[in-house]
């Protein structure tokens, strides 16, 4: 009788993963979590089988019972936090869907549409059966084509076994930190920073070190500070110029500053975010840092199609650098999701062709940014107790609002932070925009103007009445 028991409890163990019900436990942050069968079970008695957790001994009767399994997560995903811009995107998308004509302007993608040329391409290769799988680094012809642009347009000479083609820069990035980051190694980071850098530097189980800039500076990285910060467990610093969320672009001379502290350093390699490389406002200019004496070896240079060339959701994106990194980040590639997608590829090559900087197509698209940021500059800048950095380059503007951090609003509750602001912006402004803690800079809010003139210009009237109820708690 026994052994039957036994062999029941086998039994049921292998149709429904774990049987029996656990004793209230210690750990009782591993199973947590009580499921019910929704079928009623046989008549079965348990014992425990000695070796695994102490099953309760009793009789099963056919009715729905309670069942435990395992809902904890791994460390390495506990220790990401989730993105905040999440919550007021889902208030927004919550907003609109009750009807409530909310303007969002929290997106970081242009309002613009993939220029024809390149659609084009796209849809060729699949009607031209262009649908299989490529080389996980991306085809040759794309790679060359990458090789040259970076050659004509950025001075940085590359083979296409120095390239690498992923879904997305998101993906040439992610790969990138997991490559070269050991665990404890830091990831120097300036703030305000693309919000994935963080994270990714955890999902790598290496440390991000963030070094404060100020909006006096126009948020650029002191080198005397990064200086002060390096040691040698110092494996990355990550560089986004122009940036998001600030809009800042690096000039030449200071690039050069930082890339005499890079080279006293030799654990640190540097990861050049250029994905804004095409969105920039004259006299405003671009280097790669790649292109700086002594950093080719250093430095891997990330770029991609979806900002400059409209092309978000066609997911392309590319990392250069010295053979050894490029193809360590492969290597992970490989098992990860294999080359990008065929279609996309044969549509990135026909971005690269439409000339110098994505040609008359992208000089338009960016033509209409300059316009929607200097309507934005110059109408917040009217607005009482509001700091402004002009931005050079990308399409967000990054606003210090902090003089009405303090304020209570009538119906709504004190102003404490970033994300109240948001939220109270969203409620009374009906305007969705992004909390600057998100980005690591609680002082601001990023506004992006990938959206028309008209819709800025309604959304600004909103703000600036929302905010007329306020008054800057400290004058500014
Ligand atoms: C600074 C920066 N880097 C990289 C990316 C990733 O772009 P994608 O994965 O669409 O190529 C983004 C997208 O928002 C970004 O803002």
């Amino acid at each position: 009788m026994a052994n039957s028991s036994l062999r029941s409890s086998t039994i049921i163990s292998s149709r429904h993963q774990l049987v029996g019900v656990s004793p209230p436990s210690s750990d009782s942050g591993s199973f947590s979590k009580s499921l019910s069968f929704s079928t009623p079970l046989p008549n079965f008695s348990l014992k425990s089988s000695g070796n695994t957790r102490p099953l309760q001994t009793k009789r099963i009767t056919p009715v729905v019972r309670a069942m435990e399994f395992d809902i904890s997560l791994s460390p390495r995903v506990n220790s990401v936090k989730p993105s905040k811009t999440v919550a007021i995107t889902d208030q927004a998308t919550a907003l609109v869907q009750a009807g409530v004509p909310v303007i969002r302007l929290a997106a970081g993608e242009p309002d613009f549409d993939t220029p024809t040329v390149i659609a084009e391409a796209g849809m060729s290769a699949i009607r031209e059966g262009y649908t299989r799988y490529t080389p996980n680094a991306g085809t040759l012809e794309l790679r060359s084509a990458i090789c040259k642009k970076l050659k004509e347009e950025n001075g940085i000479s590359y083979t296409p076994d120095q390239i690498l083609v992923s879904n997305g820069a998101k993906q040439s990035i992610l790969q990138a930190v997991l490559a070269v980051c050991s665990p404890a190694d830091e990831v120097i980071i300036p703030a305000p920073f693309w919000v994935s850098y963080p994270e990714m530097a955890r999902l790598a189980d290496a440390t991000p070190v963030i070094l404060p800039t100020s909006i006096s500076e126009d948020f650029l990285l002191d080198p005397k500070l990064l200086e002060s910060k390096l040691n040698e467990k110092s494996r990355l610093l990550i560089i986004c110029s122009p940036s998001n969320p600030t809009g800042s672009v690096y000039p030449r001379k200071l690039l050069e500053q930082i890339a005499q502290v890079v080279a006293r350093h030799p654990r640190l390699l540097v990861l050049s975010d250029e994905i804004y490389e095409h969105i920039i406002y004259a006299p405003a200019t671009h280097t790669s840092f790649a292109s700086l004496p002594g950093m080719w070896e250093r430095t891997l240079t990330v770029n991609g199609f979806s900002k400059a060339f409209a092309m978000t959701g066609w997911r392309l994106g590319y990392i250069a650098g010295p053979k050894h990194f490029v193809a360590a980040c492969g290597k992970i590639q490989s098992q990860a999701t294999s080359g990008a997608s065929s279609i996309s590829q044969k549509a990135g090559v026909a971005a690269l062709g439409m000339g110098y900087a994505g040609g008359e197509a992208v000089a338009t698209m960016v033509k209409a940014f300059k316009e929607r940021r200097d309507y934005l500059v110059q109408t917040f800048g009217e607005l009482e107790g509001v700091k402004i950095s002009v931005p050079r380059g990308a399409f967000y503007l990054f606003l210090d609002f902090s003089s009405y951090y303090g304020t209570e609003a009538e119906g709504f509750g004190m102003i404490k932070d970033s994300e109240s602001l948001c939220r109270y912006l969203l409620d009374k402004g009906q305007v969705a925009v992004v909390p600057g803690d998100a980005f690591g800079d609680d002082t601001c809010i990023r506004i992006s103007y990938a959206a028309s003139l008209s819709t800025l210009q309604a959304a600004a009237d909103n703000i600036k009445n929302a905010l007329i109820s306020l008054r800057p708690a400290v004058p500014v």
